[in-house]
């Protein structure tokens, strides 16, 4: 089988299982756990931000992070197919218990012109206030696209104008920043909070930091006690985070180049794929030249060995390139697509 359904299911490699054998550890909870606090340490310099708090999940750190920057009635504002939207189950509302202002735009990112004209200011008596602006770089629904630094520059420019407070879901954050070349510090750096995952492209077994700065970070690590998230020896899957850091982020490259090479190869023999849209490791296919729907495509491919997944648009699947993905299984997915498809080649 070759899993193309995410980049979630990498499994520890031997070396980063060795490095999880050899964790030090202690009371994370104390904040006693040497790993965990290496972790945390490292994450914030990579992130350009004062502090980390490592929690199990980047759901967890999204959730912990809206709750950090607004109160309840507060709202938050988004690209409408934003995880935090739609894949969290409402927790934005549930934990925070904001209101959610989703906007429809290209590629997953909004301009400061649609924050301008989306932002309310509330008027203390009808109006919710908008708080907290919501960007998510690479933008997984869009199809792994990236932020260009000029558009998170202007938008955190237009945001700090209009006196918001800004998260980042940067769970493919270092995705982001190996595709366009610019330090995650520099395209991280200007948010009040950002998520890092830690268990898609990088390769880990569970994981995530939320970050930001000493005093918006002293709230999270109590939400994050409050959510169930402090652990105790938790340095045992940190450690894997800090092998990851030191040797999964480079390689990134690779991923990309991979999904370039499947959506080159595919749209070679005719499956519907816009390569324009390849930026890093995601690569869709669009089935409605093909006239089947995504439950039969995948049960298809599945049947031939292959396994792709849905975006939330009603006609797509996506394949998504990592760590357990290798030029072989690249080549053989190149054949094995269009014939599950039954996609007959152009050439
Ligand atoms: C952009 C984005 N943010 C957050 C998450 C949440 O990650 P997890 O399911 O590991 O909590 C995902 C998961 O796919 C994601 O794609």
């Amino acid at each position: 089988m070759i899993d193309l359904r995410s980049d979630t299911q990498t499994r520890p490699s031997p070396e980063m299982r060795a490095a999880i054998a050899a964790a030090e550890v202690g009371d994370e909870q104390k904040r006693e756990d040497p790993t965990v606090n290496e972790l945390e340490r490292r994450t914030a310099e990579l992130l350009g931000q004062e502090e980390a708090v490592y929690v199990p999940t980047a759901t967890m750190a999204n959730e912990i992070a809206l709750r950090t920057l607004g109160e309840p009635g507060d709202e938050v504002v988004g690209e409408e197919n934003s995880h935090i939207f739609i894949s969290e189950l409402g927790g934005a509302a549930v934990f925070a218990g904001l209101m959610t202002r989703q906007l429809r735009c290209e590629a997953g990112r909004f301009t400061p012109e649609q924050l301008r004209e989306t932002v309310r200011t509330g008027d203390n008596t009808h109006t919710p206030g908008t708080k907290i602006v919501s960007v998510e770089n690479t933008h997984n629904a869009s199809g792994g696209r990236v932020w260009p630094l000029e558009e998170i520059e202007a938008i955190v420019a237009t945001a700090r104008e209009l006196g918001l407070r800004l998260h980042l879901d940067g769970a493919r954050m270092m995705n982001a920043s190996v595709a366009s070349g610019v330090p995650a510090a520099q395209l991280a750096g200007t948010f009040d909070t950002v998520t890092l995952c830690l268990s898609k492209g990088l390769g880990c077994p569970l994981g995530a930091l939320v970050a930001g700065s000493g005093e918006l970070m002293a709230k999270a690590r109590r939400l994050k006690h409050q959510f169930g998230g402090a652990m105790r020896q938790a340095g045992i899957v940190a450690a894997a985070g800090v092998y990851a850091l030191e040797h999964n982020i480079e390689r990134l490259a690779d991923d990309h180049g991979r999904a370039r090479r499947l959506a080159e190869g595919l749209d070679a023999a005719g499956v519907p794929v816009d390569l324009e849209q390849v930026e890093t490791n995601f690569v869709q296919v669009d089935l409605a030249p093909l006239g089947l729907t995504r439950g039969d495509a995948l049960a298809r491919l599945w049947e031939d060995g292959v396994g792709l997944s849905m975006t939330p648009h009603p006609t797509r699947l996506r394949a998504v390139t990592h760590l357990d993905v290798d030029d072989e299984d690249i080549e053989r997915a190149v054949e094995l697509i269009p014939r599950a498809l039954g996609v007959l080649a152009r050439a």
